[in-house]
């Protein structure tokens, strides 16, 4: 790790600003006083409250354009074809979504002068381990997770500065499409919100016990995403980071742990399968829990407990801006 400036303002190039996570980060970085351009590849519309450029992600002069017109320090690239069928409908569109994408925004970095934090994930794994090291070699099960492999290599081995930070088992809310349904699926993102949304309806919540989806992994809010990006960015990191919680848990115990910050009625909790049209066409990595020993020495700073980041996250509910722990 290089030793870098502590205190310099990050300029961020960020892309998937519009999405999940990346409204999270662009909220926090924000936030935070990180000098921020979204590159978008459509009008977010009058309600998007950060600034933004039409890049076409496709083009690598248009990506350095971006870069050079902003001044970045650094792109953080979150951007995401996130369509498990649709990479095996077309897997050569597929694979330059993530992989050619993630080369053209190295390439445009490498010129400019920027750095690169890109946005990974646990499912680079196979479920089979627990608690899993940053160094342990990648066993991807399916295209998702081999794309984002690839895309991880070619961050680490083609970016003259940047770090690959993965992340699973993500919770928050929407950002920019705060009324989206918020649903169970199989990986963890949303579950925590979408188990409080039926609870606090009174309505029951089943939590699908499967040994072919993603059944274990280290939850992380999406606001301590951004967060830590930018302390990451802040210390210069490079190579992988997990960027996860430090608690490692299945479905039912983030359930339990759910209802209980929530204040909500775990009797309204049941176990069920996985419904047939929420299957995904592809083998599904199952504990994909993260260590974080190599991170915590980068970053200066050990991951949250499950029950802190939870609090946070009914915070969070409750004023309507993320709280990042960190
Ligand atoms: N969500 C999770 O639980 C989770 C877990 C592990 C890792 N991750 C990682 O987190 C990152 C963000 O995931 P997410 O869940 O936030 O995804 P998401 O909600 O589906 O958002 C995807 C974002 O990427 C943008 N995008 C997609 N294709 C693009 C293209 N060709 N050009 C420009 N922008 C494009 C989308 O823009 P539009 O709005 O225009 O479609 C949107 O802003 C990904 O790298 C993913 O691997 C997420």
């Amino acid at each position: 790790m290089s030793t870098g400036s502590l205190n310099g303002r990050r300029r961020v190039l960020l892309t998937g600003a519009t999405g999940f996570v990346g409204g999270n980060v662009a909220a926090v970085l924000s936030d935070r006083g990180a000098d921020l351009l979204c590159a978008v590849r459509r009008d977010p519309g009058p309600d998007f409250p950060w600034p933004w450029r039409l890049t076409d992600l496709g083009d690598q002069a248009d990506i350095r354009a971006a870069l050079a017109e902003h001044s970045s320090t650094d792109v953080a690239h979150l951007a995401i074809d996130n369509d498990l069928a649709g990479l095996y409908r077309d897997r050569r569109a597929g694979f330059d979504a993530y992989v050619g994408m993630t080369g053209r925004i190295v390439r445009a970095a490498n010129a400019h002068g920027a750095s690169v934090a890109y946005l990974s994930t646990d499912w680079v794994f196979d479920g089979t381990g627990h608690r899993v090291a940053e160094d342990e070699p990648v066993v991807p099960l399916n295209l998702y997770g081999l794309f984002k492999a690839l895309s991880e290599r070619t961050v680490l081995d083609g970016a003259d500065r940047g770090f690959v930070a993965r992340v699973g088992g993500v919770q928050g809310r929407h950002l920019t499409q705060p009324s989206a349904p918020r649903e169970q699926d199989c990986g963890f993102g949303y579950f925590v919100l979408s188990l409080v949304d039926a609870l606090s309806a009174g309505r029951p919540f089943t939590v699908w016990r499967d040994p072919a989806i993603n059944g274990v992994a280290s939850p992380v809010i999406a606001a301590e995403i951004g967060a830590r990006l930018l302390q990451a960015m802040e210390r210069e990191a490079d190579g992988v980071l997990h960027i996860v919680g430090a608690d490692a848990v299945t479905r039912e115990e983030l359930a339990e742990r759910a209802c209980h910050v929530f204040e909500l009625d775990p009797g309204l909790l049941r176990t069920g399968p996985v419904p047939e049209d929420a299957r995904l066409p592809a083998p599904i990595p199952f504990d994909t829990s993260l260590a974080t020993v190599r991170t915590d020495e980068v970053l200066g700073i050990p991951p949250h407990p499950l029950e802190a980041q939870l609090g946070a996250l009914r915070d969070e509910v409750t004023s309507g801006r993320p709280h990042p722990l960190t």
